[in-house]
């Protein structure tokens, strides 16, 4: 899953691998969720927290020794990895990637859906006080009942840094990956139901053009 911060990777990529029963891994997940005393955690919370990316040797650590220990096999939907060249040129040794689904929104789109993001410590569920979904009761997890919180990430000086980020470090992956043809661009604009069956027709005409005799 490629895309500007806020596009939709990580909701569209977990009801995805759901649908298809794909293993799913995010790095950004990763990093937040690892034990944040030790060398990686230590070494990659500044960068996160300016917004801007963790080192390549950093990330390829961490991603090698994940996908290694969890002896992922079969297919898996990889959401914010790689996100340089430098990144994807590694990968390549490690695995192949099928398709990449580009998800693509504004700038306007960007700053209202992260500067709205509430997520529950617990379940990491996430919500949107001016988008949706929005939860029940205003700041509570409906699932947990715990008080969401912002992530430091989502300020606006870090917003800014992020989207900057973006353009010069990981939208050249687009062109990365368009000369392999596996890019499939999806207007991320819209309610999450109708990105999701945007992503399903973009898949499944994929999958008919790759059976189709030439
Ligand atoms: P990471 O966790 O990957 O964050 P990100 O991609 O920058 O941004 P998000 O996760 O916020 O966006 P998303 O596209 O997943 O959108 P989401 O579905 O959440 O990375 C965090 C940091 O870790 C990086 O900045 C970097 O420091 C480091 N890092 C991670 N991987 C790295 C790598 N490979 N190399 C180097 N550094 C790395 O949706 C966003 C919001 O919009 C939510 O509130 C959601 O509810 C809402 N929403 C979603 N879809 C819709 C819709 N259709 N309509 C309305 N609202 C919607
Ligand atoms: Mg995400």
């Amino acid at each position: 899953m490629l895309g500007v911060p806020g596009s939709g990777k990580g909701t569209q990529a977990k009801m995805l691998s759901e649908k298809l029963k794909l293993s799913y891994v995010s790095s950004g997940d990763l990093f937040r969720n690892m034990d944040q005393s030790s060398e990686i955690g230590k070494k990659a919370r500044p960068y996160m927290d300016a917004g801007e990316l963790v080192p390549d040797d950093i990330v390829m650590e961490l991603m090698k020794e994940y996908l290694l220990k969890n002896r992922i096999e079969g297919n898996i939907i990889l959401d914010g990895f790689p996100r340089t060249v430098n990144q994807a040129e590694q990968l390549e040794s490690l695995l192949t990637i099928d398709h990449v689904i580009y998800i693509d929104i504004s700038e306007e789109e960007f700053y209202k859906r992260l500067g709205g993001r509430r997520t529950c410590p617990k379940c990491e569920k996430n919500y949107n006080i001016f988008t949706e979904p929005k939860p029940k009761t205003d700041g509570i997890c409906d699932d947990c009942g715990e008080q969401l919180f912002q992530r430091k990430d989502q300020t606006t000086e870090a917003l800014k840094t992020r989207l900057e980020v973006y353009h010069d470090e990981t939208e050249p992956l687009v062109e990365f990956y368009d000369k392999l043809g596996i890019v499939l661009k999806i207007d991320g604009m819209g309610t999450v139901d109708e990105v999701e069956n945007r992503i399903e027709i973009a898949l499944d005409n994929a999958k008919k053009s790759n059976i189709d005799p030439e």
